[in-house]
């Protein structure tokens, strides 16, 4: 069945491949699309599009449809397409007259709008939580081993002194900026779409604003046909976001790869979280990160692969769109995943101290000897020189944490300041869930 059918039996292969992998896809909406179903009703009857005890039956049977969808009961079955056309066949198989009426003012093409945003914002309320476990830990390691010092590098080359403190606190104020994206992305995400229909409205003398504050929305999208253009705008911001925690997470692993390794052993991990090789008894291999990498690396090309999705087409619904759905949901997935890992290995990492005692390191000592002789008056350039031809020999004397004095130095880490911007940047992450919205909508029975 197909909700567009008027009478000629649509051929199987072109039904099978325009429905491409929705009917799973489609079931991380099934609640959602309740949802949204029971706003538009309530806002229905109290326009007076249905009548009251229409708008109860249908309530009563989106609820029993909600709780089997959360028992996982719930499935596309073969020949219908998607979600949408799965929960209005049960409405009407269920109640008949009254279900035919679920689909007045409105398209599929607004409800998987819906559908999406409400999803999205789920995904994302549970990404910061995870983002925010992930930094405290990152900041708590940065605190614990703040005092251990650590080559810093550039070009990959040892170029000054640096700490744990250091490298694990930057990490962390990465994640700080990386919640800003997505809680930029969040509030991008944070509009109804409901209404504006196939995007271009209808005659029908809908509410709007109603259904907007039923589903907890920040406000509206105004423009009916903006609300179409927007499928791939906010996917792109999303999609950003995602990428810049990747990349975060991309950069994180490729230092811990290079650390790990027995030219560096500035850190390693128990056996039990390291893997081996099947020809070389010696390996300790760090194929975690290296998975982490790779993972956050793909995701890094997910801004690229909407934009090329969205870049040629004409305004208004293109069946194109329907495939944003998979690339932004497996995305969030493996965010989650990566992080999660992430925050296990950090759990056990083992760090190596007096690293800088190595004679291979003493130059990195070398910059702090020209700045000891600019506090005796003497001009940078000219310490610089004098310092130069010093560098063979290495006599520098090692700096300590007491010697740095300003804010974001190995010796004033700034963590506080740090983890303040972090959590007032967290504060919008705040939705209510599915089962907390539908107990709302629940109350409307009469
Ligand atoms: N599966 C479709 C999607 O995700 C739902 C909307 C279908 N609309 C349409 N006009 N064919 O885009």
């Amino acid at each position: 069945m197909k909700l567009w059918e008027k009478g000629i039996n649509p051929e199987p292969a072109i039904i099978e491949f325009t429905a491409g992998r929705d009917r799973k896809t489609d079931l991380n909406l099934t609640k959602w699309d309740i949802i949204g179903s029971m706003a538009h009703v309530i806002m229905l009857q109290e326009v007076g599009i249905i009548i009251e005890n229409e708008k109860n039956e249908m309530l009563k049977t989106l609820h029993s449809l909600f709780l089997l969808a959360e028992d996982g009961g719930l499935v596309i079955e073969k020949d219908i397409e998607d979600i949408h056309s799965q929960i209005e066949k049960e409405m009407s198989s269920i109640l008949g007259t009254t279900g035919k009426k679920i689909h007045t003012g409105r398209s599929r093409n607004d409800q998987v709008l819906v559908d999406i945003r409400l999803f999205t914002r789920e995904e994302i309320d549970k990404l910061a939580q995870i983002i925010q476990k992930l930094f405290t830990k990152i900041q708590s390691l940065s605190e614990q081993y703040s005092e251990v010092l650590l080559p810093g590098y550039t070009h990959m080359q040892p170029a000054m002194v640096s700490s744990f403190g250091l490298w694990f606190g930057s990490y962390a104020e990465c994640l700080a900026d990386d919640i800003l994206l997505l809680a930029g992305a969040r509030e991008l995400n944070n509009r109804n779409p409901l209404g504006t229909a196939a995007g271009y409205g209808t005659t029908l003398p809908i509410n709007r604003k109603r259904t907007t504050e039923l589903l907890e929305f920040d406000d509206l999208l105004y423009n009916s046909a903006y609300a179409s253009l927007s499928r791939g705008k906010v996917e792109l911001a999303i999609a950003s976001a995602l990428a810049s925690v990747a990349q975060t997470l991309s950069r994180f692993s490729m230092d811990i790869c290079i650390y790990m390794t027995s030219e560096f052993r500035f850190i390693d991990f128990p056996d039990e979280y390291v893997t081996g090789s099947s020809i070389m008894p010696q390996k300790k291999n760090p194929d975690v990160f290296e998975l982490i990498r790779a993972r956050s690396n793909m995701i890094q090309t997910l801004p690229n692969q909407v934009a090329m999705l969205t870049s040629n087409l004409q305004s208004g619904y293109n069946r194109d769109l329907q495939l944003l759905k998979q690339m932004i949901f497996d995305a969030f997935g493996d965010v989650k995943e990566c992080i999660e890992i992430m925050f296990l290995m950090l759990n056990n990492i083992k760090i190596r101290k007096n690293i800088t005692d190595n004679p291979l390191y003493n130059n990195i000592f070398s910059a702090e000897e020209v700045n000891r002789l600019v506090k005796q008056g003497i001009p940078f350039r000219d310490a610089y020189k004098a310092v130069s031809e010093m560098v063979k020999n290495s006599p520098f004397s090692k700096t300590t944490l007491s010697d740095y004095i300003h804010e974001g130095s190995i010796g004033k880490l700034c963590n506080n300041e740090i983890s303040a911007i972090f959590n007032k940047r967290m504060n919008c992450f705040k939705s209510r869930s599915a089962a907390e919205i539908e107990a709302k909508m629940m109350q409307y029975v009469k």
